[in-house]
């Protein structure tokens, strides 16, 4: 959960005047197939935030009343969705978006330092970039914004982070400030793990629900190398070791169910 100040609660719980052409019938269209996925209209509210962010970048608050008004919410309610979880910007984001992970298991092992390392590389002299602040024009090629996060559920390649949340594994200060400089010369260096890198409005496009139609785009757009050795050294072990789980018993009884 991230910090909200009251100017920016009010602004965006206020419904605004802002104009919502942005989100033209193809959007609306888009909009509409993320709702019938759900029973309930309200329960799209997460994928068509994604949805907002993937056209303009970030949630606007057109972007809230666009969301308020196709699943019949007050802003309010989008809003409280949209402080509550920190993958939905309320600035607007670079093209790339660089989490870099300082939660404790990769802080120990160099975390806290790449991310020192880069709001220096980044920023100005004797101002180094902060969390969520961007290098470069907000949506422009080359740009990039910086953040600083929770466990990515990686530590086993610690330090990590992500880049429009593929992993880069393993990182050391230098190696985040190489991969960050070919993000700037416009390069795509391919994630250790996961899908190619794209850049942020694609992946916000993707975590609506949106992928490439033509299915060999599908394909190159979704393959990647998945677990690697760290993950399945476990899994190694008891191989090469003969264990096995205990098999369940045929008849196990059912657990009795508890009525009021
Ligand atoms: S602490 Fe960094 S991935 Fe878990």
């Amino acid at each position: 959960m991230s910090a909200v100040s009251r100017e920016e609660t009010e602004r965006l719980v206020t419904p605004s005047t802002s104009d919502m052409t942005v989100f033209g019938p193809d959007i609306v269209a888009k909009a509409r197939q993320i709702i019938a996925r759900y029973p309930e209209s309200r329960s799209a509210l997460l994928p068509m935030l994604h949805l907002v962010q993937a056209v303009e970048g970030y949630v606007t608050p057109a972007g809230v009343d666009f969301c308020a008004e196709q699943l019949h919410l007050t802003t309010a309610e989008v809003s409280a969705v949209v402080t509550f979880y920190t993958m939905y910007k309320r600035k607007p984001c670079g093209e790339h978006l660089v989490s870099v992970c300082t939660n404790t298991m990769c802080a120990m092992l160099g975390g806290d330092e790449i991310y020192k390392r880069l709001g220096e590389h980044l920023g100005e002299p004797r101002k180094p970039l902060g969390h969520e602040e961007t290098a470069g024009t907000p949506g422009e090629p080359g740009s990039i914004t910086l953040e600083h996060a929770e466990c990515l559920a990686a530590c086993d390649f610690g330090p990590v982070l992500q880049v429009n949340y593929e992993f880069y594994d393993n990182q050391t200060p230098e190696s985040a400030v190489e991969l960050v400089d070919a993000l700037r010369r416009g390069e795509k260096p391919a994630p250790t793990r996961g899908a190619p890198l794209t850049d942020w409005r694609t992946v916000s496009m993707e975590l609506a629900g949106f992928y490439p139609e033509d299915a060999d785009e599908f394909q190159s757009a979704v393959d990647g190398p998945s677990a690697a050795a760290e993950t399945l050294r476990g899994a190694q072990l008891a191989a090469d070791r003969g264990w096995t789980a205990p098999a369940m018993p045929e008849d196990a009884p059912l657990p009795p169910v508890e009525t009021r």
